[in-house]
């Protein structure tokens, strides 16, 4: 599918807030109650938010979705949503939805982006912290209850907390140079190719929930000494690997 007819662009209009529903509907599998509502789309683009649509004609083929957030006196946005239909996915437009993301925070003022990952996705784990230059220092167990998303499995939603911070050398120089700092690497927190079957399949679910706790632990605990998520590896079976060292810059709204 060629990116090139793609349209990115920020969405202010009902009718188009419609098919974001439908899309979120389409890629997450939410039951209706679970869905993030028209009202919502209309209203985040008024106090700060953003409601960005990656449009193909007019069909609606990714979104990227931001509510306004504050801590410690420190606004920030947090992106709530990120999705791109299924036939249109690795070509690119994830990440251009990001990077246009980050210019439209930048110009009006914000210096960082958060969102909150499953981290035994690996697909979106890579994305995250190899093609956007974002970093992973906090934890949230079980964050939504259980979901009615397929894509969860009937796990706990365990998320990573993404900080991507906008100005950082990290992202500035990923962008220019495309490449990340070298880093120290103090841990290592693996996440094996088959936790996707392991989730899809009642018999073996017990497997994956066995590598959620484990890495959940391995996880607190890092972060309660102060390593960060840096880096992260693929190897050619298509497991993943986090790789956890010491961030050398001050970027952080945490209270002092
Ligand atoms: C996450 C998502 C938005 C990414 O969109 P996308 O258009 O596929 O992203 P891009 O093409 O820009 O980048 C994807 C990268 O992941 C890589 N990738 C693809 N499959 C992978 C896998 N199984 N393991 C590791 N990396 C993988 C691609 O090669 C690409 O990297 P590259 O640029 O180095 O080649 C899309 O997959 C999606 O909608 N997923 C479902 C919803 C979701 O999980 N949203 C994010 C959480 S809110």
């Amino acid at each position: 599918m060629s990116a090139g007819a793609i349209g990115v662009r920020n969405c202010t209009e009902v009718e188009e807030f419609r098919a974001f529903v439908a899309l979120q509907k389409e890629v997450w599998g939410f039951a209706d109650n679970e869905l993030v509502p028209l009202r919502i789309f209309s209203l985040a683009p008024k106090i700060g938010g953003q409601v960005i649509g990656a449009w193909e004609g007019k069909t609606l083929v990714g979104f990227a979705f931001s509510i306004p957030g504050v801590r410690n006196g420190h606004a920030y946005l947090h992106s709530h949503m990120l999705a791109v239909k299924a036939e249109y996915r690795n070509s690119g437009l994830g990440r251009r939805l990001k990077l246009f993301q980050r210019e439209d925070a930048i110009a009006h003022g914000y210096e960082l982006i958060e969102w909150t990952f499953d981290p035994l996705e690996i697909k979106n784990a890579y994305f995250n912290l190899e093609r956007l230059g974002a970093i992973a220092r906090r934890y949230n167990i079980n964050q939504y209850g259980i979901t009615s998303s397929p894509l969860q499995g009937s796990l706990p939603t365990d998320r990573l907390v993404a900080e991507w911070w906008l100005k950082s050398n990290r992202v500035e120089g990923l962008l220019s140079n495309h490449a990340l700092p070298a880093v120290t690497e103090w841990m290592h927190i693996d996440v094996p190719a088959e936790i996707y079957a392991w989730k899809a399949n009642p018999d073996t679910r017990q497997k994956a929930a066995e590598v959620q706790l484990r890495n959940r632990e391995q996880f607190l605990k890092a972060f309660s000494e102060g390593l960060s998520c840096l880096r992260y590896g693929r190897d050619e079976n298509g497991s993943g690997v986090f790789v956890l060292g010491r961030w050398d810059e001050d970027w952080s709204y945490a209270s002092s």
